[in-house]
Order: structure tokens, then sequence, then C-alpha cells
């Protein structure tokens, strides 16, 4: 018998439906990730109302599955906690929809959680880092939808440093990747083809030694536009696309290091480093931001790659600190699509 007060987490605000049972310290009973890459990859991007759609079809059975794996049932639940925003509405309203019904079906607490304060707290899951970073630490949050840096001051206390002032780095990965004719998602498949290159090409570094932390892509992205134009039509031959890739992952990467530089200046407090978001799981990135904690003498803690991208564990370990902290959510709580950390 598990001791009651376990946490379930729903995940639905992309392309992922993912469900996770943690127990009341943290320890991680089941986790389940889906994810809908096929259902969109033929439109190149994720397609809100397929994705709702999907997650609907997905999350019932899913979260059987991980109840079941946990040797748990509702009732030994202590709280369910769904993300709440921001994402995409359809699937949020899936998402929270299903935990509320539950929820209240169970008797239990609802949590409605931000995704990016999920993504912020992962670094805290027990047994991840040698031990769990202490406020304030320094957030980089790098994924598709988001780049910034975050000063995690609390649980529900952040305050932005900077964040991208056009395209975020992940829609940047993206987009280049489709120029150089790889599949969607672009990231893991630009670093797997960056790694057969040489970086030759002289690619712009936008906001390098800017002050501040604030990023750009866009100008980078343009550059590598007409460096793949001047080639004219037609698939690039591959050592050339590869030379490409591996160009742009190299500017990204200084790009990267310099704005961490300073948002490291702006919070000498800071107790470490934490990358969080899906190009966090980007090697050549993680080497590079290392250097630049190692030499400010801060640790860089990066969660494993499964806990990087869109999962439920970080749903139901943010759930478990608000949870600590007195923080629950009421029935009422709303979904939010756009939803900033600092509003939190
Ligand atoms: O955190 P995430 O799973 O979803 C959100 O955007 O919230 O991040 C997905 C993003 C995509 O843009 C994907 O291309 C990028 O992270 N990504 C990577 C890598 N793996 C995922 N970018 C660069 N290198 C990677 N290895
Ligand atoms: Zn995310």
């Amino acid at each position: 018998m598990r001791a009651p007060g376990c946490v379930l987490g729903i995940e639905s605000s992309c392309d992922e439906t993912a469900a996770a049972v943690l127990a009341p310290d943290g320890e991680i009973l089941a986790e389940r990730v889906l994810t809908q890459l096929a259902d969109h990859a033929a439109f190149g991007g994720v397609v809100p109302e397929i994705a709702a759609r999907a997650h609907l079809a997905a999350l019932g059975p899913l979260v059987a599955d991980a109840l079941a794996e946990a040797g748990v049932g509702f009732a030994d639940l202590g709280a369910i906690a769904a993300t709440a925003g921001p994402g995409l509405i359809g699937g949020l309203l899936v998402g929270t929809g299903f935990a509320k019904g539950a929820a209240l079906a169970a008797g239990v607490s609802y949590l409605a959680i931000n995704h990016l304060e999920a993504h912020a707290l992962t670094a805290r899951l027990p047994g991840l880092a040698k031990s769990a970073p202490e406020f304030p630490y320094l957030l980089l949050l790098v994924s598709g939808g988001h780049c910034q840096c975050v000063a995690v001051e609390g649980v529900g206390r952040y305050r932005r440093l900077g964040s991208t002032l056009d395209d975020a780095v992940g829609e940047a990965f993206d987009k280049t990747a489709k120029l150089l004719g790889l599949p969607y998602p672009g990231g893991p498949a630009l670093e797997a083809m960056a790694r057969e290159g040489v970086a030759r090409f002289d690619l712009p570094r936008p906001m390098l030694r800017r002050e501040g932390c604030d990023f750009s892509f866009s100008g980078l992205k343009t550059a590598v536009v007409q460096l793949v134009a001047g080639y004219g039509a037609g698939a690039l031959p591959r050592q050339l696309a590869a030379d490409m890739a591996a160009s742009f992952q190299a500017a990204v990467a200084d790009i990267m290091a310099d704005r961490l530089g300073h948002a490291l200046a702006m919070l000498p407090a800071a107790t470490a480093v934490v990358i969080a978001g899906g190009v966090a799981s980007n090697q050549a990135i993680r080497l590079r931001l290392a250097e630049v904690a190692i030499a400010n003498g801060k640790a860089l803690i990066a969660p494993p790659l499964r806990l990087c991208t869109d999962n439920a564990v970080m749903v139901a370990w943010a759930g478990i600190e608000r949870q600590r902290a007195g923080l629950v959510s009421t029935l009422a709580a709303p979904c939010k699509p756009r939803w900033p950390l600092e509003a939190i």
C-alpha cells in the first residue's frame, strides 16, 4: 500500500500528452509521455485543433496506465495537478477539465500549474541534482515557445531578467531545420546533422555583448535564408546542409553563452544555473553553458533529457512544491493561454 497523498500530474499544453504519479516526497512512481509528432508532421508544426482532439483521445487511457503502474487509485491521491497555461487553449481545456472532474469525484485538491513554473522547478526534484538548488537561482528557459532568463526567487516568485525580442530559440532551430530540409521538430534533427558538419559559415550573432540578457534570433534566421538561397533552388547537398547546421548551432551557442554571462552579472546571488526546455537537451549548447557557469563559480544543473522536454513529472512536482507552500487552486481556476511567469 502506498502512503496517501500521491500527486497525479497532467500535461497537455502543446503536442505532448503526459501523465505522471509522484509520491508526496517527489519520488517518481510512474511517468508516461505520448507525443503527437506523427499527427502534426505533415503540417510542419503543431495544428491546435488536431492537438486538442488527440489529447482528448489519449488522456484517459494514459492516466489509467500511469496510476496502474504506480499502484495507486484515485482514492490514494492527495491532489491532481494540471498545466493550465500558457499553451494552446484546446489542449489546456482537455487537461484541466479532466483534472478538475477527477479531483471533484475523488474529493482531492486541484492544482492549476503554470507550465513555465513547472520547467523552472524541475531542478529541485529530489535526487536530480547532488542537492536541490536553493533560491535564488538563475533559470534559462529555452524551448519552442519560450526563451528567457528568469530569477527564481521562490515558489511562485519569479523575475524575468531578459527574453527574446522575436523568435524563441527552439523556433529558430525549427525554422532553420526546415530550410535545411529536415523534418519537424527541427532541433534534434539539426543537432544530429551538425555533428557531421563544420561550422565554416560566418553567421551573425545578434545581441552579442549587448547590455542585459535579451535574445534575438530573427537576424540569424534571415542570414540562413539568404545563405541557402545563394545555392539556388532544389535540395542542398548533404555535406553543405550539415556545414550550415553546424554554423547555425555554433552561432546559437555563442549567443546563449554571452547572454548567460550577462544574466549572471544581473543575479550575482544565484546559487546555480538551471537550464530547462527542449533546447536544453542540445549537447553542444549544454557544454557551452556549463563552461560559462563554471567560469562564474556556479554549478549548471541540467535535468535529464526526458525531464527537459514537456512531461508531466514536472507538473506533478510543481504541484507538490505549491502544496507545500500552501498555494492550492480552486476548481474555478481558469486556463490561461498567455500566462507569464511574473503573473503567477
Ligand atoms: O520544451 P519543449 O519540448 O516544448 C515547448 O516548446 O514548450 O521544446 C521543444 C523545442 C522545439 O523547438 C525543438 O526543436 C527544440 O525544443 N529542441 C531542440 C533539441 N531538442 C528539442 N533544439 C535544439 N537541439 C535539440 N537537441
Ligand atoms: Zn515546455
